[in-house]
């Protein structure tokens, strides 16, 4: 087989990509290690920036996304039991989409199959050869079968522990990594939001955070020790400890129900350096992980997905190359401050096992000036609905 970009991945990044490439005439073959259903089991990112909704645009997939979703103008942040505002709306003229990761793949996955897109599931083996040549190929096996795509380039949209970054040799890859010393136990249940905002919650017990998909949707997140599992914590018990982290008035109103899913998630912040080796790029999770605090694990991903697709653009349409050659130096310059800002903003809301007393005071005198100083909330408020591509 052969095709202009092959595509490793089959999540939002990879899909995207495909999508953006085909209303340009851009061929492409999307290889995924599972099927479509297990995809849309995972339940991850919920909040949007407009740069991601503005690409789903662009891709002709926004429909449904602009009909169901809810734009959300500010969010709440509480540190024992104290709640305050910020106003994205007021701070920057801009605001975030509530629209679920489910949902974004669900209609990719049903644009990509409309167009007639090449999606091979439950492929593996997938190996990238020649990606430092001129003449890229990826093989994978399919029901046993070994097969070869022969491609100009290749976008590696594997995930985290996908094999493309494995792809570029050690003598070229720099990774940069830090751990975080508890993890997300998250739970989506049928139940309405506690609230019309997201409340990111910091108090002595640890981080909560209450999100929502829909009207009768909500996820609800609770900082956990690395050593829990989901079979340790009851439905029960988790409606107890989410109260005890949230504001009271909150925890008042909170409608608790039988949780759909529950997951937990560790906490990492990690980058790797150079993102494009050759003809070979990577994209989102491939590439660059955040902790989830501040929303943005999906929103990077989207962000590369930009300078990625308007490179190739630019070499199909124009004969320029410029666009992929500074791919990896535009898409990092993003992602770095997106990492700044995941680990800040975890920072300032969890407990953290070895905090002296003096952290502690430290930590609870930056909410209290977050909230008092307008400059301060302006710089969260920034970060928070995305910084330009
Ligand atoms: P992925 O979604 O990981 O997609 C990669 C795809 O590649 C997968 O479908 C995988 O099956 C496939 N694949 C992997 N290896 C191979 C291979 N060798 N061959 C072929 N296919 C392969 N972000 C937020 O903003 N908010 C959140 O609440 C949030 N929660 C998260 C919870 C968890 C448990 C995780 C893991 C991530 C979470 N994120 C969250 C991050 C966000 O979901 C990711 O940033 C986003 O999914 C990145 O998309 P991606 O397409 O780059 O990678
Ligand atoms: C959600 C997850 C996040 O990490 C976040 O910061 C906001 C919302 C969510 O799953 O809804």
């Amino acid at each position: 087989m052969r095709t202009q970009v092959a595509i490793i991945g089959g999540g939002p990044s990879g899909l995207l990509l495909s999508q953006l490439l085909h209303q340009r005439g851009i061929d492409s073959v999307v290889l995924e290690r599972k099927t479509r259903e297990y995809v849309l089991g995972r339940i991850r990112a919920g909040v949007l920036e407009v740069g991601f909704v503005n690409l789903m645009r662009e891709a002709g997939v926004a429909e449904r996304m602009d009909r169901e979703c809810f734009i959300h103008d500010g969010t709440v942040i509480s540190r024992d039991n104290l709640s305050f505002g910020i106003n994205f709306k007021e701070l920057t003229g801009s605001h975030v989409v509530v629209y679920g990761q489910t949902e974004v793949t669900r209609d990719l996955y049903d644009a990509r199959e409309a167009a007639g897109g090449k999606i091979v599931y439950e492929v593996d083996g997938v190996e990238i050869h020649g990606a430092d040549g001129d003449a890229p190929y990826v093989t994978y096996h399919k029901d046993g079968a070994e097969q070869r795509i022969d491609c100009d380039f290749v976008a590696g949209c594997d995930g985290f522990h996908g094999v493309s970054r494995q792809s570029i040799p050690l003598s070229v890859r720099r990774e940069y990594e830090k751990l975080y010393p508890f993890g997300w136990l998250g739970i989506l249940s049928e139940t309405p939001p506690v609230n019309d905002e997201l409340i990111y919650a910091s108090s002595e017990r640890g981080f909560a955070l209450c999100s929502m998909r829909n009207e009768n949707l909500s996820r609800y997140y609770i900082q956990c020790s690395l050593s829990d599992s989901p079979e340790d914590w009851t439905d029960a018990a988790f409606w107890e400890e989410l109260k005890r982290r949230i504001p009271e008035e909150a925890a008042e109103r909170l409608v608790t129900g039988p949780s759909v899913e529950k997951s937990i998630a560790p906490l990492r912040s990690f980058v790797t350096e150079p993102m494009r080796w050759g003809r070979l790029f990577l994209c989102g999770d491939a590439a660059h992980i955040v902790p989830p605090t501040g929303a943005k694990g999906l929103n990077t991903a989207a962000s590369d997905i930009h300078y990625l697709y308007h490179g190739l653009v630019q070499h199909y349409q124009d004969g320029e190359d410029e666009g992929i050659e500074r791919y990896s130096e535009r898409a990092l310059a993003r992602i770095w401050k997106a990492e700044r800002f995941s680990w800040w903003m975890t920072t300032l809301l969890h407990r953290f096992p070895d905090q002296s007393a003096f952290d502690l005071r430290i930590q609870a005198a930056e909410v209290a000036f977050l909230r008092e100083n307008r400059a301060a909330q302006t710089v969260l408020a920034e970060n928070y609905v995305g910084l330009p591509y």
